[in-house]
């Protein structure tokens, strides 16, 4: 099966002033279609820095990002915002929900960004429902718990059917129960829809849950 994306000896450097800060060094990384990936390493290891490039956010210092088959680190920005917009879903660590939307618009929202689509109140449903959430669609994210807020994130990053979703410490905000519960959850909508997850983590108990685990350090995967 050829590869979902692949990183080419990328490097990321931030100039501050004078100061130039070295993310990453020269990392290559080929994440397969349908894998269930994790990205382990310390506080300043880069693995912000290397989900943000897997999720075309950002461009490489130096080196290729591939996104199944296009070559993202050479796009304009517009046409990385089409990519991300067509086959990339997010997860963030504190959810990022916008928080005058209910549960419902939230998740609605990435539908509406993108070309007009007839079935976006059949796909909204069927997210909510598939993260367990069918019954909380009009709650506001300050009403419900996080947990629950992440499961909303979830729903709205899968609610295009991206093919791949990228969740930075996905888990780092919630207590280690309901953290096991949303990478459990995950893990299933990944077996289910074959979408392919790269997420980070510090926690070795969530690495469990990983097909696979790279670890950075200091910006090299080791
Ligand atoms: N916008 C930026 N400008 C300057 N330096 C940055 C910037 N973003 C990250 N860095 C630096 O790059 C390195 C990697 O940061 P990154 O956020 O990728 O680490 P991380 O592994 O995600 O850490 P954490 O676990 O704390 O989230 C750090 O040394 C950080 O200070
Ligand atoms: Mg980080």
């Amino acid at each position: 099966m050829s590869d979902l994306a692949t990183v080419k000896d990328v490097s990321k450097t931030y100039r501050l002033g004078t100061v130039t800060v070295t993310a990453l060094a020269g990392v290559s990384l080929a994440v397969e279609r349908g894998e269930f990936l994790a990205v382990a390493g310390p506080s300043g290891s880069g693995k912000t820095t290397l989900l943000n490039l897997l999720g075309c956010l950002d461009r490489p210092t130096s080196g290729e990002i591939v996104i199944d088959g296009e070559l993202a680190s050479a796009m304009s920005p517009s046409r990385r915002a089409e990519l991300r917009a067509g086959k990339l879903g997010f997860v963030f660590q504190t959810f990022n929900l916008l928080p005058v939307l209910t549960a419902w618009e939230n998740v609605e929202y990435p539908l509406l960004l993108g070309r007009r689509r007839a079935d976006v109140a059949d796909r909204v449903r069927a997210a909510l429902a598939d993260v367990g959430l069918g019954d909380r669609a009009r709650h506001r994210p300050s009403e419900l718990s996080g947990g629950q807020q992440q499961r909303v994130a979830i729903a709205r990053a899968l609610v295009t059917d991206p093919a791949l979703v990228l969740a930075d410490e996905p888990t780092a905000n919630l207590d280690s129960r309901t953290g096991q519960e949303i990478v459990d959850l995950m893990r299933r909508l990944n077996r289910e829809r074959h979408t392919t997850f790269v997420f980070s983590t510090h926690d070795p108990r969530i690495m469990k849950a990983a097909d696979r685990v790279v670890e950075i350090s200091d910006g090299r995967l080791l």
